[in-house]
């Protein structure tokens, strides 16, 4: 089968062997995949290993075959891959065994994958299955930073730097769907106006006085993913006593931090990572509840996948990047 894969150093199209159900497994065809930021973080990682690797951690398809001792689904079903693995309670951190998908386990670039029985769910009624494959893993980290981390309610002020992340499209929209005041920044006006589009009450330019242009309001929680570049700027702007989640650091992730200002000012800081089946089928409710839709930035097909990652390492996105893998 065709796949998009890492090895020796390459990023590259090529034929992997068709994967087998094993017990407790089933095989989905995968209609189409999501990116995230961390597919480009692997090639470093992995640097010039000799092993392929399919990348890709999210994806959504149609089950085409089923393994020995799987009751619970049947060929033909429509589902999306759970790429939060073997974490399935929510807990304040994720257990031993944990890992995403992708890496070090094949993951969603492909044709077709070979995935336990436990790792899928049905895909939302109300999404298309471009919508659906870029769902999982960026709606489940913004779920468990808003909600389980950051405790978010309605009428609270929450305030998300870098609004045109993937995770970003989905907070703002969670975020309102609850009754939050929602602001955002972005250093491109084209994304401040597609934020606002999307349900925030107010967008920022990155680059301009925080300080003055939040004078007026009350800033409850902070959901911080840009990391050096945001960090310190972000906590000049948070209430006293406020709550400042932390799940990414696309910009470094060392910073210097004054512990005076912070203690004085009685800060709460949260990290945050993924999270459990638990809350993904939280996400999901919301998700058909709020009839939530994804926000697409490009299609690519998965034979252009090198150009897809050109695209989320100069981060011109606003939202998601699907590689199409079915037409
Ligand atoms: N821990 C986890 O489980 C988890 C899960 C998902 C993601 N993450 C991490 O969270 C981060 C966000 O993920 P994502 O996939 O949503 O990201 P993304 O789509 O790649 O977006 C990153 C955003 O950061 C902002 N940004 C980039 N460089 C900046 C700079 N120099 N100054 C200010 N803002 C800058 C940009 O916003 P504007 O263009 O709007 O300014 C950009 O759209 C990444 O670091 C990712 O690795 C972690």
């Amino acid at each position: 089968m065709k796949a998009f894969i890492h090895l020796n150093g390459q990023l590259k199209i090529d034929k992997m062997e068709e994967p087998i159900a094993a017990k407790g497994e089933v095989v989905v065809s995968l209609h189409a995949a999501g990116m995230n930021r961390r597919d480009i973080y692997i090639p470093n990682r992995r640097e010039s290993a000799a092993e392929p690797l399919i990348l890709g951690s999210d994806g959504a398809g149609i089950i085409e075959s089923i393994g020995e001792g799987v009751n619970k689904w049947s060929i033909g079903d429509e589902v999306i891959i759970n790429p939060s693995l073997r974490w399935f309670d929510r807990s304040a951190a994720p257990p031993a065994g944990f890992d995403i998908l992708g890496m070090p386990d094949h993951g969603t670039f492909a044709e077709k994958i070979a995935i336990s029985a436990e790792q899928i769910e049905k895909k939302p009624d109300n999404l298309s299955m471009d919508e659906a494959s870029v769902l999982a893993l960026a709606a489940l980290t913004g779920y468990r930073a808003l909600f389980t981390q950051g405790q978010l309610k309605n009428g609270d002020t929450v305030f998300i730097p870098g609004a045109g992340s993937g995770v970003a499209t989905y907070l703002i929209q969670f975020a309102k769907n609850v009754g939050a005041r929602v602001i955002v920044s972005s250093r491109v006006e084209e994304k401040r106006r597609k934020a606002l589009e999307l349900g925030a009450d107010l967008a920022i330019d990155t680059s301009s006085d925080w300080k003055k242009e939040l004078a007026n309001e009350t800033v409850d929680l902070i959901i911080e993913s840009v990391g050096r570049a945001t960090f310190n700027r972000s906590l000049e702007v948070l209430k006293q006593g406020g709550r400042i989640v932390v799940f990414g650091a696309t910009t470094e992730d060392v910073i210097e931090l004054d512990l005076r200002k912070f203690f004085y000012g009685q800060y709460q800081l949260f990290g945050s990572t993924m999270g459990s089946r638990e809350e993904l089928r939280e996400m999901l409710k919301h998700v058909e509840k709020f009839r939530v839709k994804p926000v697409i930035d490009k299609v690519y097909r998965l034979e252009d996948g090198l150009e897809a990652f050109r695209h989320l390492e100069n981060s011109e996105q606003f939202g998601k990047i699907v590689l199409r893998i079915k037409n």
